[in-house]
């Protein structure tokens, strides 16, 4: 049976990667990396790192995305297609790239439980394809991870729990959920938008990478020049991945 490995390697800097992690990609025939059509040239590259670092030399079979109606006049079946074409291509790249013991590498940024479709995907192609695999998840450092190493905070209070969310989400988090809450997919600022007197921001972008940028302040002292920062590193590096945690401080 083929083994496919699905492998966290961290928020962007290749040291990141697991001693098991390693051992993991160093395994594979081939590394598969699915082109959701979101990459940008700066993380591929980042992927390509990687696998120069551990790994050099093992082969990289890129697929792509099928072409999908985003304005279909049956929405659920054009997703069931969509999906089931994509299961395919997957899967045939599988079997053209490997024998049947073979072994194939997934790279996911961070850690694959988090914020990622990779599992979701594989469960699928083995549904819908009848491709049997052995999967395997390796764990990886995901961007909260670095963000709170960066800064050198702990992600939690004593006691105190902690919510993880988007930034589409946090505007109806509640205020409980607030307190001590992680902010991932933000394409705009919505700090700025839910932030009260007490709310500090612990911001990081490109983490983990040569251009990292981080900050730290009351939201509102800072949150307007976190801001048109996102703004200007977006337009100079043509594209920013931010995470930042908020947490409520009890001032007398
Ligand atoms: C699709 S999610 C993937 C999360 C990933 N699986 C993880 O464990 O970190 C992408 C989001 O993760 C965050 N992120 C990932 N890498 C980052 C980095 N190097 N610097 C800042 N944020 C990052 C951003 O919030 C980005 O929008």
């Amino acid at each position: 049976m083929r083994t496919l490995l699905v492998i966290g390697i961290g928020a962007g800097d290749p040291r990141h990667l697991t001693l098991g992690a390693v051992d993991a990609l160093r395994s594979a025939d081939v590394v598969i990396t699915l082109d959701k059509g979101e990459q940008k040239a700066d993380l591929l590259r980042a992927r390509h790192r990687v696998i120069d670092t551990h790994a050099p030399g093992t082969p990289v079979v890129t697929v792509s995305d099928p072409e999908r109606d985003r304005r279909p006049s049956d929405y659920r079946a054009e997703v069931h297609r969509w999906h089931g074409e994509r299961a395919r291509r997957i899967s045939a790249a599988i079997t053209s790239a490997t024998g049947a013991e073979g072994t194939v590498a997934f790279l996911v940024w961070g850690d694959p439980a988090l914020y990622d479709s990779t599992l979701r995907i594989i469960d699928r192609m083995q549904e819908e394809t009848g491709l049997e695999c052995m999967v395997k998840v390796i764990p990886g450092i995901t961007a909260l991870q670095a963000l709170t190493a960066a800064h050198t905070v702990t992600a939690n209070r004593v006691g105190e729990p902690i919510h993880v969310t988007t930034g589409r989400l946090l505007p109806e988090t509640s205020p409980a959920d607030r307190r001590n809450c992680f902010v991932m997919l933000d394409g705009g600022t919505a700090w700025n938008d839910v932030a009260g007197p007490d709310t500090y921001i612990y911001w990081g972008a490109y983490l983990g990478t040569a251009d990292q940028v981080l900050r730290a302040g009351y939201v509102e002292n800072i949150g307007g020049e976190i801001a048109a920062l996102k703004y200007t590193l977006r337009e100079s590096h043509g594209w920013i991945m931010d995470t930042y945690l908020l947490r409520e401080l009890d001032r007398e």
